[in-house]
């Protein structure tokens, strides 16, 4: 008999019990819940469940502090993390997650041999690293999700800045998650056409900034957390793509193997996404300055991957 898909989301805090939220509005697949603080995946899990029959999705929803209920999963996106506290500096916060993050993969990857992995947790490009190195999953199965999300923020203002449908606006992001990102006016358009031709330099530059800082801007505003909304429904995206075999152009942090001259190391560049996950990293022409911005930006992510030793 055919069954569902199946999606394991580890980590039940804002990014996913979100993610776990659009999941089941979706009907894309039953989800686990997973946490390590007792009751908190239950709870979120069963109060969705009991949102089904308002909304009509049929999908089953379970929460667990323990991974027998992920078995076979099809998708697992990995949320778990801790936020910077007082005091930690950014490199201890990066041990914390890589330790967190090393040891969910080993649990998802007993359990779930097979999945594709979607990675969420800070910081994201080094995070995907670390599952990537921890799973010994092949690098199709394998990426983290930050371009979907800096890319849907930028389409969101430019798309505000034009006064236009966002769904007229397409924007591409490159590079790792971080201030050093890569956002591409010049492959971005409005119903086809180039922004850089509708909207003046200084605009559009304000738009970058912007768009590098989206993450502090909403940290600033929410002060006890950070954006998930969008995050989450930009992991779901990349499980949709995947899971509906869509084929689908997405910029995603995948593993560089010498694409955009960068070596072995995760950075966000696009990618078709379909049943084989990452079936094709898309190489596009860069100028001299963008390509460069790119470099810095994967120097950046390398600087993470030399303090881990990975
Ligand atoms: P949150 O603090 O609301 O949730 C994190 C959850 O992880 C907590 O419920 C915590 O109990 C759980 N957790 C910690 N250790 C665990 C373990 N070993 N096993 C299972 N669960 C564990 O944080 P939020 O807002 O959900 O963010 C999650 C992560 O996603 C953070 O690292 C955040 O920086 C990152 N993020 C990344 C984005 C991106 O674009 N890649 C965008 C937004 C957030
Ligand atoms: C964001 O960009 C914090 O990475 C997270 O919102």
């Amino acid at each position: 008999m055919a069954r569902r898909n199946k999606i394991t989301v580890v980590g039940a805090g804002n990014v996913g019990a979100t993610a776990a939220h659009w999941i089941a509005a979706k009907e894309l697949a039953d989800v686990v819940l997973v946490d390590i603080v007792e009751g908190t995946p239950q709870g979120k899990s069963l109060d969705l469940a009991q949102a089904a029959p308002i909304d009509g999705f049929d999908v089953n929803l379970k929460g667990a502090n323990s991974y027998e209920d992920t078995k076979d999963s099809d998708v697992v996106i990995i949320t778990a993390g801790l936020p910077r506290k007082p005091g930690m500096s950014r490199d201890d916060l990066l041990k914390t997650n890589a330790d967190i993050v090393g040891k969910v993969t080993d649990e998802v990857a007993k359990h779930s041999p097979n999945a594709y992995l979607i990675i969420v947790s800070n910081p994201l490009d080094a995070m995907a690293q670390v599952a990537f190195k921890r799973s010994g999953f092949p690098k199709n199965r394998v990426m983290g999700m930050a371009g979907v999300l800096d890319s849907a923020r930028m389409r969101c203002f430019l798309a505000e800045a034009l006064n236009v449908s966002v769904e007229n606006v397409t924007a591409f992001v490159l590079g790792g998650h971080g201030d050093t990102m890569v956002p591409l006016p010049r492959y971005s358009t409005c119903a086809g056409i180039p922004v850089t031709e509708l909207l003046p330099k200084e605009q559009l530059d304000a738009i970058i900034t912007r768009t590098a800082n989206g993450g502090a801007e909403i940290v600033g505003l929410l002060k006890t957390g950070s954006a998930y909304y969008a995050p989450s429904l930009g992991a779901v995206e990349m499980a949709e793509a995947i899971l509906k075999d869509k084929k689908k152009i997405l910029p995603c942090a995948v593993y560089l193997e010498g694409e955009y001259g960068i070596n072995n190391l995760f950075v966000g560049v696009p990618c078709k996404l379909g049943r084989n996950g990452v079936e094709q990293i898309i190489e596009i022409s860069l100028t001299n300055e963008e390509r460069s911005a790119l470099q810095k930006s994967a120097g950046a992510v390398q600087e993470l991957i030399d303090v881990l030793a990975i």
